[in-house]
């Protein structure tokens, strides 16, 4: 691309009063015009803030990748978008991810870049990032801020995923508070995400295998100083992509996608995986149902063994070779020709990856586990479908009937989860309800919810859990997830009741509700209309408009591009 074509000079390039007002007031920052008239000016689209505690190190992050844009002979401009703090936001995190999104999508359109890199690190700040810059489809590079270094613990290895045992054994007294606070201050131990295979370290995967990102990007550690190279050269390769005219949608095909799930089934990724995807699907334009999630990566194994799916940490995950050996060993299933954001194809980038740590990065002959992936379950109970993570689940709960406990929100659970008099037992399926997208709102991680403690004290470690909201990435068990349609729009999931008889059958993907049509159509006509708890403001728009988890949770009108045209002045 010539520099006059840049989309910049449509700000920079002009004469007259528009010229003056757009290039004068840059000046007053002490930047000389020649610095950027005529150069590829490159956003950074930065999501640091201290109420984002995952992504605190990004103002360094966003140096590097500033001296990468210079040195390329591009005009780096830094701007703040809204910030997702996975560990802080109530009620979730997820209900802002739209939002956010909103907020990135407008922000680049509006302004003079011609390209735009993206810092992603906490959970939601890389899809509502990606969301938002699929919508507007400039050349665009993720760069994630990488994972903490391995929490440490009386010597011992932890993670994000230690916290849901840590939580059970205080309940059952089996760890004092005093020992809780000395795990605390060792879980986080330096900058960066969640150091296990959780939504983040997911989502950092996705992006690299999506071909998004520099190769490498996923797996280094934050604290390394090998992060900010690749910041720096990320930074370079942008200002080249502008001038290839490379855009997100060159990349973000459907077999990229593709390349994702395949991906994802090998990492033991995170089930919020599968709403995300779909939601960056929705914006490129790319066809992707959660039907499919069955179909492609079927056979892939489980390769890569952290935690919660297996033992070890994203820092492990970089020692042995990091993300390319995991493409080198599932080449056979990938769509290998697909360009990525170097300009190469992600056979390219991984066709000099050595493994260098097969109980890490397990070969594709001898898997962590021949069971992996996220599989989507249909039934009376979820006509729309509904997910679980097999690898993070047991074996003997795989195939499972067994009555319902129904707590009919999240507040009856805490209420009566340890009453004495529950009547529940290892054999039970708890059911909780109202934790979808509108009805909490903002479908919040409480999947995985905490066992009885009467059941913990006998040993119990483990019971089928369902519900219509998410678990955390770094969350375990024989969890049933994003039920559709939810519980608050009236979905079969609504009219479950104590004793009535559910069946699960992970292997014929199915999840049945053993009560008759007549039977359930009854029990709906009975039910409330949805009504929203907010009639104003964001999280009203929010709850009017969000669709239902199969579908991404976005809201409905954000679907689709709007391009990154803009074609009146502002004055
Ligand atoms: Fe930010 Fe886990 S809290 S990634
Ligand atoms: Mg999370």
């Amino acid at each position: 691309m010539d520099n006059n074509e840049l989309r910049s000079a449509d700000w920079f390039g002009r004469t007259g009063k528009d010229g003056f007002i757009y290039r004068s007031w840059i000046q007053k920052q002490g930047i000389p015009s020649n610095f950027f008239s005529g150069k590829p000016v490159i956003g950074i689209c930065n999501t640091w803030s201290e109420l984002t505690p995952c992504n605190s190190h990004f103002r360094e992050l966003a140096q590097s990748v500033k001296n990468g844009i210079l040195e390329a002979g591009g005009f780096p401009v830094e701007f703040p978008v809204m910030s997702l703090g996975e560990s802080l936001m109530k009620p979730t995190a997820m209900l802002y991810r739209n939002l956010a999104s909103m907020d990135v999508e407008e922000s680049i359109r509006a302004n003079p870049l011609d390209g735009v890199v993206l810092l992603c690190g906490c959970d939601k700040t890389t899809p509502s990032l990606l969301m938002g810059a699929a919508s507007v489809n400039l050349p665009t590079i993720v760069v994630s801020g990488g994972p903490m270094l391995t929490g440490k613990y009386r010597g011992k290895s932890i993670g994000t995923s230690d916290l849901w045992r840590f939580s059970e054994e205080q309940r059952t007294g089996d760890i004092s508070q005093q020992e809780m606070f000395a795990i605390e201050a060792g879980m986080c131990r330096s900058n960066g995400h969640c150091a296990v295979m959780g939504t983040a370290s997911t989502m950092a995967c996705m992006v690299e295998s999506l071909g998004v990102s520099l190769p490498g990007n996923a797996a280094i550690p934050a604290a390394d100083s090998a992060r900010k190279v690749l910041a720096h050269l990320s930074g370079v390769r942008i200002v080249e992509m502008v001038k290839e005219n490379l855009k997100l949608s060159d990349i973000l095909t459907r077999q990229a996608f593709e390349n994702a799930i395949i991906t994802n089934a090998a990492i033991g990724g995170s089930t919020n995986f599968v709403i995300h995807l779909l939601a960056i699907a929705g914006r490129i334009g790319v066809p992707l149902s959660l039907d499919e999630f069955n179909d492609i990566g079927k056979d892939v194994p489980l390769l890569v063994n952290l935690e919660p799916s297996g033992k070890y940490f994203m820092e492990d995950m970089y020692y042995a070779g990091g993300l390319p050996v995991v493409h080198k060993e599932i080449s056979g299933f990938l769509h290998n020709d697909c360009i990525t954001a170097n300009g190469r194809t992600i056979q390219d980038n991984y066709s000099r990856a050595e493994c260098y740590n097969t109980e890490v990065i397990a070969s594709i002959d001898k898997p962590v586990n021949p069971i992996s992936g996220v599989v989507v379950l249909k039934g009376n109970l979820c006509v729309d479908g509904a997910v679980i993570k097999p690898s993070a689940a047991s074996d003997h709960l795989l195939q499972h009937t067994g009555k319902a406990v129904v707590f009919e929100d999240i507040d009856d659970y805490k209420a009566r989860i340890d009453d004495p008099e529950l009547d529940v037992d290892e054999n039970s399926i708890l059911v909780l309800k109202q934790v979808g997208p509108k009805g909490y709102p903002g479908m919040p991680e409480v999947g995985n919810m905490g066992l009885p403690t009467k059941l913990l004290e006998k040993g119990v470690t483990d019971m089928v859990r369902i519900s219509d909201g998410r678990m955390s990435g770094t969350g375990f068990g024989t969890v049933v997830l994003h039920v559709s349609p939810e519980s608050a729009i009236g979905g079969t999931f609504a009219i479950v009741q104590n004793g009535d008889i559910i069946k699960l059958d992970v292997f014929n993907k199915v999840l049945h509700l053993e009560v008759s049509d007549e039977e359930i159509a009854i029990r709906k006509s009975k039910l409330p209309p949805f009504v929203a708890i907010a009639d104003r403001g964001y999280v009203g728009l929010y709850q009017n408009t969000v669709e239902q988890a199969h579908l991404g949770a976005d809201l409905g009108f954000l679907k689709g591009s709007s391009g990154s045209v803009v074609s009146k002045d502002s004055h």
